[in-house]
């Protein structure tokens, strides 16, 4: 038989998906993977129901339905601030990621190199390698209970070859929600070097403590510089459903669209017209969300400190990036990977290894992440078990 394509030698089963295995076995609660077990809103569930039975099954615009365009494009007006031309801005997608591959396919070649911060999102990393991308990290460093940037090291990263920067606002799985200053700083960079930027913000709704969510393509002449990736499997509990989407310059979004249909045709028709009859869900649905997620953040992060581990709460996202504290190399936590089948295996409760974060493996061994995205009562029993075992 001929080989298959070289682009797949590295692939491995992530240990996000290892985890889940693992805890799957033992019955165990899985803090592991970012899927929230959260009910989807009613609204958005019914009004799916009835695009089915109307039969809204055939395939939609490669970029989307009009309807599902024009909301998502008025949303990124009021909520993110972002000057849209329109819906001709906006590209809906199989999820955030299908958005992400349709633009990392329209912007990049083989060779080229996109700067994100580290610790960074796997998949963003995978992608890009998948597609002959050089992903270069720049480490974000923890002080004061946050992860900070520094714009030395960015400049330093710059290369020829470096065609884009990518930004997580809130950031999987560090928390941090980027700054005005923060902001400032990277686009002048972005700016002196002419790059583009790609931005992921799948958590805007979730960031804490009155802070408020800054739309990197909100800033005075970011626009015709930046694509913006988000999606509703977050915001509404739908990790699923498979609906995501890219707002970018109008001529920008055409070309995304039109690989988006070389890719995958189009997202799920009948979700699209369903999810667009329901939006704009009311204000209070967010500011509940928020409000539940504030309790969580507070839950898990009690249940990580009493356990020995360093916890901070995060400024937004659904995750706490736990340092191991002082029993990193005592037995069962010699490492990051050893400290996940300990929980299992004990505690019968899962998380990720922090190396999944990182460039170098071995820079993420002091870390665990735990994702808090669970039901209050499924949460409260992790967080005793945790206790119980570790406390
Ligand atoms: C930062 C980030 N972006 C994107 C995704 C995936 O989003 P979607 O379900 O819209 O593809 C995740 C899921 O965990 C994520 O953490």
């Amino acid at each position: 038989m001929k080989p298959l394509a070289a682009r797949t030698d590295a692939l491995r089963q992530s240990d996000i998906r290892a985890v889940t295995f693992e805890v799957n076995r033992v019955g165990g609660i899985n803090l592991g993977q970012g899927i929230c077990d959260l009910a989807t809103p009613t609204p958005i569930v019914e009004a799916t129901v009835a695009a089915l039975r109307d039969g809204s099954q055939i395939y939609t615009a490669y970029n989307g339905t009009q309807a599902l365009r024009e909301a998502i494009a008025d949303k990124a007006m009021s909520f993110n601030g972002i000057p849209v031309e329109g819906p001709e801005s906006v590209v809906v997608s199989t999820g955030s990621t299908g958005a992400f591959l349709a633009t990392v396919l329209t912007l990049f070649e083989p060779g080229d190199e996109v700067i994100l911060f580290e610790p960074f999102y796997g998949y963003h990393a995978g992608i890009l390698r998948l597609h002959g991308i050089r992903p270069v990290a720049v480490p974000l460093t923890k002080g004061g209970g946050r992860w900070t940037f520094d714009p030395d090291r960015l400049a330093d990263a710059i290369a020829d070859r470096t065609k884009a920067v990518l930004v997580c606002t809130p950031a999987n799985p560090s928390g941090k929600v980027w700054s005005e200053d923060e902001l400032a700083a990277l686009y002048a960079e972005v700016e002196r070097h002419d790059l583009w930027v790609l931005t992921d913000e799948i958590y805007e709704h979730m960031v804490y403590d009155g802070r408020r969510h800054l739309s990197p393509a909100s800033r005075d002449g970011a626009y015709e510089r930046t694509i913006t990736l988000s999606g509703f499997s977050k915001t509404f509990n739908m990790t699923g459903w498979r609906l995501g989407y890219a707002v970018a310059p109008a001529e920008v979004a055409e070309k995304i669209g039109l690989v988006n249909d070389l890719t995958t045709i189009c997202a799920p028709a009948p979700l699209q017209h369903g999810l667009a009859a329901a939006l704009p869900l009311p204000e209070a649905y967010y500011t509940q969300m928020l409000a539940d997620y504030t309790a969580k953040r507070t839950r898990m992060v009690d249940a990580l400190r009493a356990c020995g581990f360093d916890a901070d709460p995060p400024e937004g996202a659904y995750y706490v990036l736990a340092g191991l504290g002082d029993r990193l190399g005592t037995p069962g936590f010699e490492n990051a990977r050893t400290a996940t089948t300990t929980l299992i295996e004990t505690a019968g409760v899962a998380c990720v290894p922090g190396p999944s974060f990182f460039a170098d493996p071995a820079d993420g061994d002091g870390h665990l992440r735990f994702c808090y995205a669970k039901e209050a009562s499924v949460l409260d029993e992790a967080c005793d078990r945790l206790v119980d075992a570790f406390g």
